[in-house]
């Protein structure tokens, strides 16, 4: 089949993403934990939620820019980690660092990401970057992943703390499929035992933003706050890891209310265009993360593709007020490859369910 340049929508590109990665790697990308209920309700909680428009306001000059981490970004938006993009991606960590940098979000590179922390700090130059640890070693390991990003230019650091033990990804345990990066994987155990202490000690140890990935509770988020956490991500890992949790757009408003503005919120789980970002912000969100959009996105660009310089996110801007918000946004996201012509992006649920 000819590879296709152009989309005009985002169920346009769903299916060369599949055509263009193994069954296996399909799976890898958009699978969750055992009967799925986690990955589902994630879509569901932003599904439930409708907008109640306001008219008559001033919108010439709105604008869809935000800021957090201290930076000013295009959109209230970043690239969530994915671990084993070389799966999906020849370039891998390169071609959605790039991307965001060249468009004005924020990347959020895993570190079970190849080519590494440096060979993306590389190409993806002075745009501010941030690195997401799994822990594979002792508390020197984990200072010393944590000094080499920093001194490579990471403007933040994340610790994902939803994956004590990895979940049970049925789709790949029934193919006995395990992908890439997790062939090689060391010193898991290290993740099991890592623990508040450790945040206490990571948090007096470092000067840049502090950010905890897979928070799921007001009572977690607090505690985080309590140890000077700069962001509270909320994520149940795209319901990858524990099933039957809650949507994560469910948990936001709690949490939210419960931190009262003492970190910053980051959120990600099943947000798939522009009016997800909106319910989320409005709900007390400062950014919103893309997973599988993110995949499908470089996987639609085809592994074949040497050309495949990523995915170029893009945006076109309206705004509405909503009841309580001045002139709270309403985006549509627009994706594009590099060669395509402008594309817009919509989604509908049927389609990236599976
Ligand atoms: C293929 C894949 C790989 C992932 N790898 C990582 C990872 O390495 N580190 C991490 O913290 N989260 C990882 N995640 C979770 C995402 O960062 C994010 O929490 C999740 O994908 C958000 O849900 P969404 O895919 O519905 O947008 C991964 C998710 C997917 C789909």
């Amino acid at each position: 089949m000819a590879k296709k340049t152009s989309f005009e929508v985002l169920h346009e590109f769903v299916e060369p993403a599949r055509n263009n990665v193994t069954p296996e790697t399909w799976d890898y990308l958009m699978g969750g934990a055992e009967t799925e209920t986690s990955l589902n309700r994630n879509r569901m909680a932003i599904d439930a939620l409708a907008l109640r428009p306001r008219v008559l306001r001033d919108v010439e000059h709105a604008s869809a820019s935000a800021k957090f981490l201290g930076h000013d970004w295009r959109l209230p938006v970043f690239l969530a980690p994915i671990g084993s993009l070389q799966d999906i991606t020849k370039q891998a960590g390169v071609d959605p660092a790039c991307a965001a940098a060249q468009f004005g979000i924020a990347h959020m590179l895993s570190s079970a990401c190849a080519p590494g922390l440096e060979a993306v700090a590389a190409a993806a130059g002075d745009h501010p970057r941030i690195f997401q640890i799994y822990v594979r070693g002792d508390a020197g390991w984990v200072d010393e992943l944590v000094a080499r990003a920093i001194g490579h230019g990471y403007a933040a650091i994340c610790f994902t703390v939803d994956l004590d033990i990895i979940g049970r990804r049925e789709r790949d345990m029934v193919k006995r499929y395990k992908p890439t990066a997790r062939r090689a994987v060391t010193g898991e155990v290290h993740q099991t035992r890592f623990a508040w202490a450790d945040i206490e000690r990571i948090r007096a140890n470092i000067d840049v933003p502090l950010i905890l990935k897979g928070i799921a509770t007001p009572e977690d988020a607090l505690r985080a706050a309590d140890l000077g956490v700069d962001v509270i991500y909320i994520s149940n890992h795209g319901g990858r890891q524990l099933d039957h949790a809650q949507g994560s757009t469910d948990v936001l408003p709690e949490i939210a209310a419960a931190l009262a503005g003492r970190t910053e919120i980051f959120v990600d789980g099943g947000y798939m265009r522009g009016s997800d970002i909106v319910k989320a912000i409005a709900l007390g969100a400062n950014a919103v993360g893309l997973g599988r959009l993110q995949g499908l996105a470089a996987a639609a660009g085809g592994l074949a593709g040497s050309s495949t310089a990523g995915v170029t996110l893009r945006c076109s801007t309206a705004s509405v007020g909503l009841p309580g918000k001045e002139a709270t946004r309403v985006f549509a996201l627009w994706v594009a490859l590099p060669s395509s012509s402008a594309a817009s992006a919509a989604i509908p649920r049927r389609l990236i369910a599976r």
